[in-house]
C-alpha cells in the first residue's frame, strides 16, 4: 500500500486573559476531529493546538489579576490543557508562546524578513483596539452610544502614537489575489474568500509589527524597546511547532505546510491576509488551507462574560457526558455558519440521533444475539441482494464521509454516518429477524450477521466525533482493528465472536423544564 501524505492540522492558540469557554471547545474540536479521521485513515497526523500568551491584552489582564504575567500565564494555559483532557482532544503537541523554542522561532522570522527587506521603522499613528489586538483605519470605525469609536468588532478602540516596525504588506496585494485566485480552497467557506479578496482589494497598508509602549512579549531583535506585534508572534506558533527555525527539522520536513488551519470568522483577515503575506516575504511555503467556522449564540444571544451567559465545556460535559457534546456542537450546525446554543435542541438531537439512532440499533441487535445466538455472533448463510445492498451502504458511506471531511463539512459526514443507521434500522424493519427465529432460524442468522457486520463499520466510521462511545460499543463486540481499512469486506466480523450482554451507549435525555415553569 503506498503511504498516504503526512497530515498538519492546528487551532488558533487561545488568548490566556480569559477561562475556556465553548466558542474555544468547539474549534478545537473540529481540528480534533479531522485529525483522527486522518490518522483512522492511515495519515501520519500533526495536530496542533496551545496558548497566545503574549501582548497588551494578557498584561493587561495579569495587571488586573495582581499576578506576574508568567504567573497568570501559567494558571490560565493549565485551565485550556484541562479542557483538552476533558475533551478528549488528541493534540500531539500544546505549544505555548512563552516558550524558550517558539521566542528564537519569531526572532528569527522576524531577521529573515528583515534581511529580504520587508521590515522598515517609522512611527504609527492610528487606531488600536487591545480586546481585538488589532489595527483599524478611521474609515472602519463607527460611533459608539457614548461618543467613544468602535471597532466593526464592537471593541472600544485607542489612539496611538508611538515609535513602530512596519511590514511591507502593501507588497503584497497582487500576489495575494493571484495566490487566491489560483487556489480557490485556499478559504472555505467559499464566501468568506470573497470577503477576504475584497479586503485585499480595497488596498493594503502596510502593518505596525512592533508595540514600545509595554513590555509582555517577544523583543525585536536589536530594537531595544521593540515588543512584536502580538500577532507576527502568534501566526509564526505553526511554524516553531515543527520545528522553524530548523528547516531540515524531520517534523518540518514532513508537516509544513500545514494543510488546514482552523478558525473562527472573527480571525479570518489575520490568517488570510497577514499570515500568507509573512510566508511568501519569507519564502516559505503556503498552507493549504484555512477554514473560518460560525460562531455560537446562547439561546439567541451573544455569548460573553459581560452578558453573564458564557457557556461553560465543563458544566456541560458533566451534565450530559462527553460524546453528546462533541456530537451535538459539530452536528447541530453546519459547519462554517453560526449556531445558537439551546438546551432543548442539545437534548432533541441527541435523543433523536444518538440514543433512538445508533444506540437503539446496536442495543436491540446485540440483545437479540446474546439471546439467541449462543452469546456470538453467528455464522451467515448465503448473502440476498438486501444484504449485500446494506453492505455496500456501509462501504460507500466512508467514500461519501471522506469527501465531506476534505472539505470540513462535518454536519454531512455525520448525515451520512447517521443515514446508514437509518438505513440499517429499514433493514430490521423489513427482515424482521425476530419473527425468524422460528420460520427460518437460519435466515435469521444471516440477518443478525449483517446487522452486527454493519454496527462493527458504523462504530469505526463514528470514532472520531464519539471516540469514548464507539470504543465502548467495539470492546462490547470485541473489535480490535479499528482503522478505516477495515471498512468493507476486508475487516468483516468473524462468526463465534462473543457478544455478551450489550450496555447501552447513549442515554436518553429529559427536555429540559420550559422558562418560567417550575
Ligand atoms: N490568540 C488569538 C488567535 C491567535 S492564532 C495564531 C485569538 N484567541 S482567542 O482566545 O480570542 O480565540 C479566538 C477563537 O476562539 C476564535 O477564532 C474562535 O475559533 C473561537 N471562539 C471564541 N468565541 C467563539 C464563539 N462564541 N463561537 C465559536 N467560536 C468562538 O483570537
Amino acid at each position: 500500500m503506498t503511504e498516504k501524505p503526512a497530515y498538519y492540522v492546528t487551532t488558533p492558540i487561545y488568548y490566556v486573559n480569559d477561562v475556556p469557554h465553548i466558542g474555544h471547545a468547539y474549534t478545537t474540536l473540529a481540528a480534533d476531529v479531522l485529525a483522527r479521521f486522518k490518522r483512522l485513515d492511515g495519515h501520519d497526523v500533526m495536530f496542533l493546538t496551545g496558548t497566545d500568551e503574549h501582548g497588551q491584552k494578557v498584561e493587561k489582564s495579569a495587571e488586573k489579576a495582581g499576578v506576574d504575567p508568567q504567573a497568570f500565564c501559567d494558571r490560565v494555559s493549565a485551565r485550556f490543557q484541562d479542557l483538552a483532557k476533558a475533551m478528549n482532544f488528541s493534540n500531539d503537541q500544546f505549544i505555548r508562546t512563552t516558550e524558550e523554542r517558539h521566542k528564537k522561532s519569531v526572532q528569527h522570522l522576524w531577521k529573515v524578513l528583515q534581511e529580504k527587506g520587508y521590515i522598515y521603522e517609522d512611527k504609527y499613528a492610528g487606531w488600536y483596539s487591545v480586546r481585538d489586538e488589532a489595527f483599524y483605519t478611521e474609515t472602519e470605525l463607527t460611533d459608539g452610544e457614548n461618543g467613544e469609536k468602535l471597532a466593526p468588532t464592537g471593541a472600544p478602540v485607542e489612539w496611538v502614537e508611538e515609535p513602530s516596525y512596519f511590514f511591507k504588506l502593501s507588497a503584497f496585494e497582487d500576489k495575494l489575489l493571484a495566490f487566491y485566485d489560483e487556489n480557490p480552497d485556499f478559504v472555505l467557506p467559499r464566501a468568506r474568500l470573497n470577503e477576504v479578496k475584497s479586503f485585499v482589494k480595497g488596498g493594503l497598508e502596510d502593518l505596525s509589527i512592533s508595540r514600545t509602549t509595554f513590555s509582555w512579549g517577544v523583543p525585536v531583535p536589536d530594537a531595544p524597546g521593540h515588543i512584536m506585534y502580538v500577532w507576527i508572534d502568534a501566526l509564526t506558533n505553526y511554524l516553531t511547532a515543527v520545528g522553524y527555525p530548523d528547516e531540515g527539522a524531520e517534523a518540518y520536513k514532513k508537516f509544513w505546510p500545514a494543510n488546514v488551519h482552523m478558525v473562527g470568522k472573527d480571525i479570518l483577515r489575520f490568517h488570510a491576509v497577514y499570515w500568507p503575506a509573512f510566508l511568501m516575504a519569507a519564502d516559505l511555503p503556503l498552507p493549504g488551507r484555512v477554514f473560518a467556522h460560525g460562531w455560537w449564540t446562547n439561546e439567541g444571544q451573544k455569548i460573553s462574560k459581560s452578558l453573564g451567559n458564557v457557556i461553560d465545556p465543563f458544566e456541560l460535559i458533566e451534565s450530559y457526558g462527553l460524546d453528546p457534546v462533541r456530537f451535538f456542537l459539530l452536528r447541530e450546525v453546519p459547519f462554517g455558519n453560526d449556531g445558537d446554543f439551546s438546551r432543548k435542541n442539545f437534548v432533541l438531537r441527541c435523543n433523536a440521533d444518538l440514543a433512538n439512532g445508533i444506540g437503539n440499533l446496536s442495543q436491540r441487535t446485540l440483545s437479540m444475539i446474546h439471546k439467541n445466538c449462543d452469546e456470538q455472533v453467528p455464522a451467515p448463510g448465503s448473502f440476498t441482494s438486501d444484504d449485500n445492498a446494506l453492505f455496500a451502504k456501509a462501504e460507500e458511506t466512508l467514500e461519501v464521509v471522506r469527501g465531506h471531511m476534505d472539505r470540513q463539512a462535518f454536519h454531512l459526514a455525520f448525515d451520512a454516518i447517521i443515514g446508514l443507521v437509518t438505513a440499517a434500522d429499514g433493514y430490521i424493519s423489513v427482515q424482521q429477524p425476530w419473527a425468524l427465529k422460528k420460520t427460518d432460524p437460519e435466515r435469521m442468522n444471516t440477518v443478525l450477521y449483517v446487522l452486527a457486520d454493519v454496527i462493527r463499520q458504523i462504530g469505526i466510521l463514528a470514532q472520531p466525533i464519539m471516540p469514548q462511545s464507539m470504543d465502548k460499543l467495539l470492546s462490547q463486540m470485541n473489535v480490535a482493528e479499528r482503522g478505516f481499512e477495515q471498512i468493507g469486506e476486508a475487516g468483516r466480523i468473524k462468526p463465534g465472536t462473543a457478544i455478551p450482554k450489550p450496555e447501552g451507549v447513549f442515554p436518553r435525555f429529559e427536555l429540559p423544564a420550559e422558562e418560567g415553569e417550575a
